[in-house]
């Protein structure tokens, strides 16, 4: 054969390779939404940018009749693209062929790319459909989740790592998605459960559909095992190309700079955010367009824990992670979830080198019996850990209260925050003036002939002393009592100064964060 028809073979074998499970198969997922394999990753990536690699790869298992089985690319795409011009490793599980399933050679094709992006420093993109382990390999089909798992925590804090679930997503396998960064999800077509409704009916007889066992609002808002929420395949992975846009391709990188641009500030006024009553609640995500470039905000988390709000945004055209107490929700307190949210948000900025903007309005940590038993006490210290081990630049600025163990949480001095910024309306203390009074003036209160009037009086007196920034400020926890609209100029010129910022910690192997 001269080159003429070594070429002619060789497309016909790639058309052969292309076609996936096949016609029958590819118009069944169709059918529920679904893009195809090669599709997603044509969809994510630059045109013309993606390189695929392994497409003859075959299976060698043999028992169950496997060996008279063609599966084309062995259920798996994997290549190489960019996203803004920024380069990515992708990988696609082909549901079409069978089910998407990882067999060994699955696993090799998948763990082969996960290499090359940690060898080669770029992100690295996984899309999961698939029915889990390959039944018919046995122990190689869990070998290879094994080899994936362990290349997860590799990676882990050196290049980014995204997983979109888009179709079933069971068993071992959504073990890979919770091991990254990011985990995007679609209404109606992700699904992910470690047992599916048959085995949990059959071992504990409860009834229960996949939608509400596994589904993707599940998942945002329950679990808080998924970061993106979106209703399309389409929606998604816009979604995933703004994410793309605000991390750095590796830990040894800082994220782009933009061009940078102003708020929206006739649309987010500082000065009419914030109630005047010190009880009200306003939504803080307005406070965050209000100082933010283009009054741009990518949430991550939204519908979980909203009592927190996380995610990237820009100032003066530098990338930034915000955390904010959200006052909207349950006064913005800290719990178990908004703590985990949180504090796993913080470490992600750590790592890749993306400083943190912490607005503080908090009444303190929840109280209650169900929290306590929950364990807001291990929770809640992982805020402490995320922030105090942080070293990137910490800036934060506290926006009305501070009370208690959230003003030390929330970024204080005391956990080596950069600069701290207050508000004129800001009241730190160690508790809110109701509570303090009737702790500390109790027996006065109780031994008074008008008990509700002195209670007023001790609130008052208290509010007078302490529910203010001064007192913070005359002990230099606070570097500058600021007006709201001065916030975005100090905030700017807080990250440039700290733009060289460079912390070392004790040397050690690893901490131990309360897990
Ligand atoms: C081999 C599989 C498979 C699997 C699906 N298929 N899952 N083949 N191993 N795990 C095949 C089917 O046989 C079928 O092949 C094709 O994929 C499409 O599957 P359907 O069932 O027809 O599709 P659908 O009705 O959409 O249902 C999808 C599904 C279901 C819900 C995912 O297939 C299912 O429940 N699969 C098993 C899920 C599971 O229990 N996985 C856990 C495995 S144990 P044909 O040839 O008919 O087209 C595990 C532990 C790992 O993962 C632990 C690691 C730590």
């Amino acid at each position: 054969m001269g080159l003429k028809e070594k070429s002619s073979d060789l497309r016909r074998r790639m058309r052969n390779a292309l076609k996936g499970g096949g016609d029958k198969a590819i118009e069944k997922q169709k059918a529920i939404g679904k893009l195809t394999a090669r599709e997603r990753i044509l969809a994510i990536v630059d045109t013309k940018s993606f390189y695929e690699y392994d497409l003859f790869v075959e299976h060698a298992a043999k028992d169950f009749d496997m060996d008279k089985k063609y599966l084309p690319g062995d259920g798996v795409i994997t290549g190489t693209g960019t996203i803004n011009g920024h380069p990515v490793c992708i990988y696609a599980q082909d549901f079409t062929v069978a089910g998407g399933s990882l067999g060994w050679m699955h696993a090799k094709k998948i763990t082969k790319i996960m290499d090359h992006a940690l060898k080669l420093k770029v992100p690295l993109i996984g899309i999961n459909d698939s029915g889990g382990a390959r039944i018919q390999e046995g122990v190689n089909s869990l070998a290879g989740y094994g080899e994936i798992f362990f290349r997860n925590t590799l990676a882990s804090g050196v290049i980014p790592q995204i997983s979109v679930i888009l179709g079933p997503c069971a068993g071992g396998a959504v073990y890979s998605p919770a091991l990254t960064d990011f985990v995007f999800v679609v209404d109606k077509i992700s699904k992910m459960f470690i047992t599916g409704p048959e085995v949990i009916k059959t071992v504990i007889g409860e009834d229960i559909s996949m939608e509400e066992l596994g589904g993707a609002r599940v998942h945002c808002e329950t679990t808080g095992n998924a970061h993106f929420y979106a209703e399309s395949e389409e929606m998604c992975f816009s979604q995933i190309k703004q994410l793309v846009s605000y991390i750095p391709w590796n830990n040894a990188r800082k994220a782009e700079r933009f061009p940078k641009k102003p708020p929206k500030t006739r649309q987010y006024k500082l000065d009419d955010i914030l109630p005047s009553d010190p009880k009200h609640p306003y939504d803080v995500r307005d406070v965050i367009r209000a100082i933010c470039d283009d009054s741009e905000f990518l949430e991550s988390q939204e519908l979980f824990a909203q009592n927190i709000v996380v995610g990237f945004a820009r100032i003066d055209g530098q990338s930034v992670g915000i955390v904010a107490n959200q006052p909207l929700v349950m006064a913005g307190v800290l719990d178990v979830d908004s703590s985990d949210k949180a504090a796993r948000f913080i470490r992600y900025c750590d790592a890749f080198n993306i400083p943190l903007v912490t607005l503080v309005d908090l009444p303190g940590y929840l109280p209650g019996v169900d929290q306590e038993h929950a364990g807001v006490i291990r929770h809640g210290a992982k805020v402490l850990y995320a922030y105090s081990e942080a070293t990137v630049p910490k800036i934060t600025v506290i926006l009305r209260k501070a009370y208690g163990g959230g003003y030390i949480a929330m970024c204080s001095h005391h956990l080596r925050a950069d600069f701290v910024f207050a508000w004129p309306l800001a009241e730190i203390a160690v508790m809110g003036p109701e509570g303090a009074a009737n702790i500390i003036f109790r027996k006065e209160i109780m031994s008074a002939e008008k008990p509700d009037k002195v209670r007023e009086q001790k609130v008052e007196e208290y509010r007078a002393k302490f529910a203010n920034p001064y007192v913070a400020a005359a002990f230099g926890y606070i570097d500058a009592v600021i007006e709201p609209d001065e916030t975005r100029k100090m905030l700017i010129h807080a990250l440039d100064i700290s733009a060289e910022k460079k912390i070392s910690m004790p040397p050690k192997k690893h901490g131990i964060p309360p897990f």
